[in-house]
């Protein structure tokens, strides 16, 4: 399963990407809005930054919501390195974007995916990963890992290459819930990530590990 840090802050990236089990980053428009990241320029110029610390896939969205808008904007953005996953919200003249950037052979991540249906038409047009949010199904009292379930039974069903990118993870059990249906990629905030590392009986057994350490070597 790989892991994905859904922000745009560049120094939880970076400690993201310290840990080791970094696979790549989120962002979305609202995330870019939260670093204080405005005007064309500073965000293109954002996305790279994001490309020099992380080894992986950096998702950058679309903020046209016309196809030919959607076609200019991305391959803007993949020109841009080649890191670089073209994000694009699942409408109609997203699916029609998302199949011309397969076809030229852009990478894409189809967002803001909240039933099977939407899933099965991002990957017949080709998508590199889609994106269900499950935290904002559970928000409206849906189960979003159930949404993970049925994609998964779909993409299996008929081996779409479709790379199914759990989202909208807020704390560490959607992430093992999410590992545990096959998900293949979850994006999540630093929190649930270092979430995974806690346990009291391994902080109680270091504890009592160190102790009878230092009562034998005084
Ligand atoms: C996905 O790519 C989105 O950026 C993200 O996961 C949305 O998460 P939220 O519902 O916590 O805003």
């Amino acid at each position: 399963m790989k892991f994905f840090i859904d922000t745009a802050n560049l120094e939880q990236i970076k400690e993201a990407q310290s840990l080791g089990v970094l696979d790549g980053v989120t962002t979305n428009p609202s995330l870019m809005a939260k670093e204080g990241i405005t005007g064309k320029d500073n965000i293109l110029k954002h996305y790279v930054d994001i490309c020099a610390i992380v080894d992986g896939d950096v998702s950058a969205e679309v903020i046209a919501t016309d196809y030919e808008g959607m076609i200019k904007e991305g391959e803007e953005l993949a020109e841009l390195h080649e890191q670089i996953v073209v994000k694009i919200p699942m409408t109609k003249d997203g699916v029609k974007a998302c199949k011309y950037f397969s076809d030229k052979g852009i990478r894409t991540n189809v967002t803001l995916v909240f039933s099977a249906g939407q899933a099965l038409l991002a990957a017949k047009a080709g998508a590199t990963y889609v994106s269900p949010f499950i935290g904002r199904l559970d928000d409206v009292s849906t189960d979003g890992l159930n949404l993970i379930d049925e994609i998964r039974m779909i993409y299996d069903n008929y081996a779409f290459e479709t790379q199914i990118l759990a989202a909208s993870v807020r704390h560490t059990m959607h992430i093992v819930n999410c590992a545990k249906i096959g998900a293949d990629v979850m994006t999540g905030p630093l929190s649930s990530i270092l979430g995974l590392l806690k346990h009291p009986l391994t902080d109680l057994g270091l504890e009592q590990f160190l102790a009878d350490y230092a009562k034998g070597n005084k």
